[in-house]
């Protein structure tokens, strides 16, 4: 059974202190299956707009500069509930308040560098997956 999609980024501190192998291990074994998957470096407009949603916020600028201050790995899952059961997987959005098992737990640095995003809604699953990826690069 195919499932729904849900749309992830390893983050830059995670890329850079080298957790993509281990982050990618906990995914594969909570059921997910890789669609599409690439290692890429946010431009600036490119996090502004992903992002938009928060511009308001104080921490957009931030934001914006952390998420390209190095390369990424943009990857869509699927699995059955993929968007509740990914946001269960990774944790809270600050890893202070993280539960146990989940990958900000072990991975994250502080609540802007948490070192993985998940969609929040199958609605924006959709939108971020086509934000990074075009059809022929995702796997049927
Ligand atoms: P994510 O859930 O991927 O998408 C929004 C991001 O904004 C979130 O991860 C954090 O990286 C970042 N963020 C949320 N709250 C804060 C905050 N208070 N300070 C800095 N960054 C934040």
């Amino acid at each position: 059974m195919a499932g729904n999609k849900t749309f992830t980024m390893l983050k830059p501190d995670a890329v850079e202190n080298g957790y993509t192998g281990k982050i990618l291990d906990m995914i594969i074994d909570a059921g997910f299956k890789i669609k599409a998957m690439k290692l890429t470096h946010l431009n600036e407009e490119q996090a502004k707009k992903f992002y938009e949603v928060h511009k308001d916020r104080p921490f957009y600028m931030e934001l914006v500069e952390y998420m390209t201050s190095g390369p990424i790995v943009a990857a869509i899952l699927e699995k059955e509930n993929a968007v509740e059961d990914f946001r269960k997987l990774i944790g809270a959005t600050d890893p202070a308040e993280a539960e146990e098992g989940t990958i900000r737990k072990y991975f994250a640095a502080s609540k802007a560098k948490n070192a993985v995003h998940g969609s929040d809604s199958d609605e924006n699953a959709e939108i971020e997956c086509k934000f990074h990826f075009s059809d022929n690069e995702i796997v049927g």
